[in-house]
């Protein structure tokens, strides 16, 4: 089996972390409570770590996901704190800021929610979030994280392979690409319609090769922290490629369609130049306007060098191989 090639630089301070130690004693004893107390438990956590604030408020009251954690996939044993995680967003839909995703997001309405799966496939489906959650192989994995802009986090995600949900309508031969699309409605993400930039293609939309998006690491994620997705963090169901630049990480997806074509992306149109299709880690290719070779980690001051793809060289390096 391949592991992760994490180096030790990767423990993070004390303070920016939750011991996993922690993390875990705390689901056993969600579970232990039973669910009618569920809520007021969170609450507690919330703010016995992270000192109470409206938002935590906000997270400890969304339903609990209890799954096993893949330990293929999970090699980090420290995360970043949800606190942190929670309130440095990029969501533009909502906010050109990080820490208000949060309040500007609160009209938007995560449920009901389907998800259109079309294009070149044999079996086209339109899915209901809570029936799709339901059919599909849930768990929960560790994952690096890397923004474009040189910060980095590290997630325990819950979700499904991309895989399982392809395999589920099955691409025909001439599919080449997954294009995916977020919802639009100016009326809750009023940032979609302010005129500001009128460049900009809303809605937001993403694409993967399809070997991308059937690799083992790419996953639909539908929690976080044990719990249904923040609003925040692309509620109910956004995409995870740790080996790639954040901004490749689509969320509330709304539609997901096989196509023959590479499809055009929210950034590489606004920017071709800036953000390219592919985007992978990559410490040695600065963009236009900084270096890539460091990056910030989130919460805790201190900066470590990027990782080819991420650190998930072993695992997705064969993709991009050439000659
Ligand atoms: N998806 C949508 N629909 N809109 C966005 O603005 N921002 C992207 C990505 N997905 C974005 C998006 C960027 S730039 C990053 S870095 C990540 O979401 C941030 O994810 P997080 O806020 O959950 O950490």
């Amino acid at each position: 089996m391949t592991l992760l090639r994490i180096r030790k630089s990767w423990q993070l301070p004390e303070s920016s972390v939750t011991p996993e130690s922690v993390f875990w004693n705390r689901r056993r004893f969600l579970k232990a409570m039973g669910a009618a107390t569920i809520g007021s438990a969170g609450l507690l956590y919330g703010k016995s770590l992270t000192a109470g604030s409206p938002m935590m408020d906000e997270i400890a009251a969304l339903p609990r996901i209890e799954v096993e954690r893949n330990a293929k996939y999970s090699t980090i044993s420290q995360f970043t704190k949800e606190s942190i995680a929670a309130k440095y967003n990029n969501f533009y839909e909502f906010s050109r800021d990080k820490d208000d995703v949060w309040e500007h997001a609160k009209a938007f309405k995560p449920r009901p929610w389907q998800i259109e799966v079309s294009g070149l496939v044999e079996k086209p489906r339109i899915y209901d979030i809570d029936d799709l959650i339901k059919r599909m192989p849930l768990e929960e994995r560790v994952y690096r994280f890397r923004c474009v802009e040189a910060w980095a986090m590290v997630i325990p995600w819950i979700g499904f392979p991309v895989k399982a949900l392809l395999d589920d309508v099955q691409p025909l031969s001439n599919a080449k690409f997954v294009k995916m699309t977020t919802f639009y409605d100016p009326e809750v993400a009023p940032r979609q319609n302010d005129g500001l930039f009128s460049s900009e293609p809303w809605p937001y939309t993403e694409g993967l090769t399809i070997a991308e998006a059937v690799h083992e690491l790419s996953m639909f994620a539908v929690g976080i922290y044990g719990h249904d997705l923040p609003k925040q963090h692309g509620a109910p169901i956004r995409l995870v490629v740790p080996w790639k630049y954040g901004f490749k990480n689509i969320k509330s997806i709304v539609k997901i369609e096989l196509v023959e074509n590479q499809p055009p992306t929210f950034w590489n149109t606004i920017a071709p130049n800036e953000y390219g299709f592919e985007s992978n880690v990559n410490p040695q290719v600065p963009h236009p306007r900084w270096s890539q070779a460091i990056e910030r980690v989130l919460g805790t001051g201190s900066r470590q060098r990027t990782l080819l793809f991420n650190g998930y060289a072993d695992l997705v390096g064969h993709l991009y191989q050439t000659g």
